[in-house]
């Protein structure tokens, strides 16, 4: 595995590999890797022949310093799980090469409507960052095909759009949400929470959302009772619920009764950790 910090680095790298007619797909993370990062990258070297990962703790999508400072940061680690799943390329840039004017000056890409919903919502600026930083390492890396997480699910939707909008030559590829054993979606900020808040009161936000999947597939359409319900069930098992939403799974307005494509999105704090999941189904 090469790895480099410099652009110009990348894109000899890059440029070789495609003039000698192979293709690239790109995993864009923020490293602490788990294994449903690892998924990406095997999605990645099924779709093409090289592979780049990115990590870039990108400082544009933290609403709140103190997240940004706490935020894990374990490249060795990382570096040696990439290196074991035969990646090609990693690619580490700074701040200053990502944002050479500094973050209040830069030019930025916002996805209307969607981004203030939500996620976008509860952390203000949150999705712009993101968007930007996506669209930068889009440009800078170039590949044939970019994999994302489905566990991101507004993310996911909001990149699909942006690369929609803005002509971007790129394939996008959503990959399924990789599950703990007791069916909690892992994250990097599974590691904020202890022992037993992980093992015993986190894994109540997949059984809630599968349980209303559940009852939505036989029938239930009153979705805003269904949506209190859960909401309650979180909270009453020491969470704290931020949203429990049942939406259009295309433009993520409330569901209706006849929709067909539903997802429903649910982000809930435990202690110190804010975690998110989400199922989408046809119903
Ligand atoms: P990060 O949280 O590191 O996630 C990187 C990628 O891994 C995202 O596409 C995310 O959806 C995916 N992912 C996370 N947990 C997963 C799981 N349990 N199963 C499957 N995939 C999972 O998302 C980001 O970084 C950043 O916002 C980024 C896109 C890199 C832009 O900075």
């Amino acid at each position: 595995m090469k790895t480099v910090s410099t652009v110009s680095e990348l894109k000899i790298q890059v440029r070789a590999w495609h003039q000698a007619g192979q293709s690239v797909a790109f995993v864009p993370t923020m490293g602490n890797l788990h294994d449903g990062h690892s998924s990406l990258v095997q999605e990645a070297s099924k779709r093409a022949d090289k592979v780049v990962v990115s990590i870039f703790i990108n400082p544009m999508q933290f609403d709140n310093q103190e997240d940004l400072a706490i935020y894990p940061r374990t490249m060795e680690d990382d570096s040696n799980v990439l290196k074991a799943m035969n990646t090609d390329l990693l690619f580490l840039p700074t701040p200053d090469i990502m944002y050479p004017k500094g973050l209040d000056n830069t030019t930025f890409v916002e996805v209307p409507m969607l981004s203030g919903l939500f996620c976008g919502n509860s952390r203000p600026g949150h999705f712009r960052g993101v968007t930007t930083v996506v669209n930068k390492l889009l440009n800078l890396v170039e590949p044939d095909v970019a994999i994302f997480g489905e566990k991101d699910f507004q993310q996911l939707l909001l990149i699909r759009h942006m690369v929609a909008d803005l002509f971007m030559n790129v394939e996008i590829v959503g990959a399924p949400t990789l599950r703990e054993p007791s069916g909690l979606a892992m994250s990097s900020r599974n590691n904020y929470l202890s022992t037993e808040d992980r093992e015993d009161k986190a894994p109540i936000i997949y059984q809630v959302l599968s349980e209303t999947k559940a009852q939505i597939k036989a029938g239930d359409r009153d979705f805003a009772n269904l949506e209190l319900a859960a909401a309650k069930r979180i909270d009453e098992a020491g969470l704290n619920t931020d949203f429990f939403s049942i939406q259009n799974a295309a433009n993520l307005s409330d569901a209706q009764s006849d929709d067909t494509d539903l997802v429903i999105l649910v982000a809930a704090f435990l202690g110190k950790a804010r975690l998110i999941d989400n199922l989408f189904f046809e119903v």
